[in-house]
């Protein structure tokens, strides 16, 4: 059995179909949710769905050591970021290789960085007068949004499209291919 510890600091819909997806699959379990947001909407759906949920706030994500022990001592093989926000340090990536995995709300490599999350995203995608946008799976290495990608999907963007109805089309993507590639990584 792998064990795969979620990071969110939002809502956390990614995070909630991750979780109701591996409910009772016999290879991989979510262990434990860990956000950085103790206000975070993903604290209520861990309750819901009977999961451990701790919050490490942003300096564990500054100095890490705390956060690595801890990983460690739960055994966790697998991290999936779903809608975290904070850059994750160096540290971690060298202790998890190969074992991050984030999903970016854009088909990467145009619109990734610093500062591009949520509806910054499909505000910028918008303004770039963009046709087509989406998401895109990948591996968390040591530049921000650069990894190795794992998997992408797209959808077109219509006239009329506003940041918010490219949000809800880029997140219907997101929760139809987000736990199935996750499953598929770790098998
Ligand atoms: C998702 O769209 C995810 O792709 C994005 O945050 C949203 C979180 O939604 N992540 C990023 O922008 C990372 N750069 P959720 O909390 O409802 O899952």
């Amino acid at each position: 059995m792998k064990n795969i510890a979620v990071f969110a600091s939002g809502n956390g819909t990614n995070a909630h179909q991750i979780m109701r997806y591996f409910a009772g699959n016999s290879k991989a379990m979510i262990r434990l949710v860990i956000t950085n947001n103790e206000k975070a909407g993903i604290i209520h759906k861990c309750k819901q769905e009977g999961i451990p949920c701790f919050v490490f706030p942003k300096d564990n994500f500054v100095t890490p050591y705390a956060l690595i022990t801890f990983l460690i001592q739960n055994n966790i093989d697998y991290i999936v970021l779903a809608g975290f926000l904070l850059q994750i340090p160096q540290a971690l990536i060298k202790e998890f290789p190969k074992k991050i995995i984030n999903i970016h709300p854009a088909l990467l490599p145009k619109f990734g960085g610093k500062g591009m999350y949520g509806i910054n995203v499909h505000k910028a995608v918008l303004e770039a007068g963009e046709k087509e946008t989406g998401i895109t799976i990948h591996y968390v290495n040591e530049h921000y949004d650069k990894g190795e990608i794992i998997l992408q999907q797209k959808c077109a963007i219509t006239a009329g499209d506003t940041a918010e109805s490219i949000g809800l089309k880029v997140q219907q993507l997101e929760h139809e291919y987000y736990p199935e590639t996750l499953k598929n990584i770790i098998k």
